[in-house]
């Protein structure tokens, strides 16, 4: 199968389980969960749900309880996005080609809509029907990447507090792992986990989370630039408006895209042990990279 069928099967597949895992629009508060779906539906790529089923394709043929895991992942990116338009941080208008969360639902919507989805998440792997220490493991998994402690929230407020400070390498490089790596590394872990991988498998699989997870912000760094809001299907030209430490800002873009295809290089080079089995993992690293939204 081509990978774009693939993409396209493995979305299909994601949205309906997602769509089993939120309460329909019909349950009250109606509000609330018409705000979760017009989030959750409006056409995201599912790229760390893909992810994550595919680390567990990788290490075993079938794994009960990766497609709830990948739902997970997908709620908690979700609510990240709605909070991060929000007014009081990047204030976006659009996202996924529609009018943000807050902008139809009003701010507090949107607050409670992200809290909700967060919320959601973690029922979700609660109720996980898999072996107790592999329920915990998601759980705190998911946890850690979404935390303050090298975790999205972290790298959020880094990124916050990092608008209109001089360029700077190190502080970059902290905020991306953090706001965006973390989260894509997650992904593979937890689906590594799902699937019973040994320690060596799991650390592999890992390790080629933290590339394209550096690799994925590196490239949406320069998509702000030089892609038009149209193609992303968000305000395109905002981290130079708001003056935010990115990679086109530290290191001009030739160096990022060079910077990006590094780590997509260093990301094949760690799936060697996996052979065959890893090709779509291959495949979904150049797209990472070769990605225009
Ligand atoms: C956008 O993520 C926000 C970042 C963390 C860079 P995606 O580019 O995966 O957004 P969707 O899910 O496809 O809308
Ligand atoms: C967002 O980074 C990372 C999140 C945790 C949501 P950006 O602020 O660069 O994401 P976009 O460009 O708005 O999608
Ligand atoms: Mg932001
Ligand atoms: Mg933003
Ligand atoms: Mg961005």
């Amino acid at each position: 199968m081509i990978l774009r069928e693939y993409l396209a099967q493995q979305q299909r597949l994601v949205d309906a389980a997602l769509h089993r895992l939120v309460p329909p629009e019909t349950t009250p508060p109606e509000t609330i969960h018409r705000a979760m779906r017009y989030s959750l539906f409006a056409g995201g790529k599912r790229i760390r749900p893909i992810l994550c089923i595919e680390a567990a394709r990788t290490i075993a043929d079938e794994s009960a309880g990766v497609l709830p895991a990948a739902c997970s992942l997908e709620m908690i990116h979700t609510y990240s996005l709605i909070h991060d338009d929000l007014p009081a941080l990047d204030n976006d208008d659009y996202r996924r080609g529609k009018l943000t969360n807050h902008k139809v639902f009003g701010d507090a919507m949107a607050i409670l809509a992200g809290d909700a989805l967060l919320t959601l998440a973690f029922q979700v792997l609660a109720q996980l029907d898999a072996p107790d220490c592999c329920r915990t493991r998601l759980i705190a998994e998911l946890a850690v990447a979404s935390g303050t402690v090298g975790g999205m929230i972290g790298g959020q407020v880094a990124d916050l507090e990092g608008e209109g400070k001089p360029p700077d390498a190190q502080l970059l490089e902290t905020i991306h792992r953090a706001k965006t790596g973390a989260l894509l590394r997650a992904s593979l872990r937890m689906g590594a986990n799902a699937a019973g991988a040994a320690e060596s498998q799991y650390e592999a699989l890992s390790c080629y989370g933290e590339h394209v997870g550096l690799a994925f912000q590196i490239v949406d760094d320069i998509l702000d630039v030089e892609e038009s809001s149209e193609a992303l299907g968000k305000t395109a030209g905002k981290d130079a408006a708001q003056h935010k430490i990115t990679f086109p800002a530290v290191y001009g873009l030739e160096t990022s895209r060079r910077m990006a295809q590094q780590e997509c290089e260093r990301a094949h080079a760690v799936l060697e042990p996996f052979g065959e089995r890893a090709l779509r993992l291959h495949e979904l690293a150049d797209l990472i990279v070769r990605r225009k939204s």
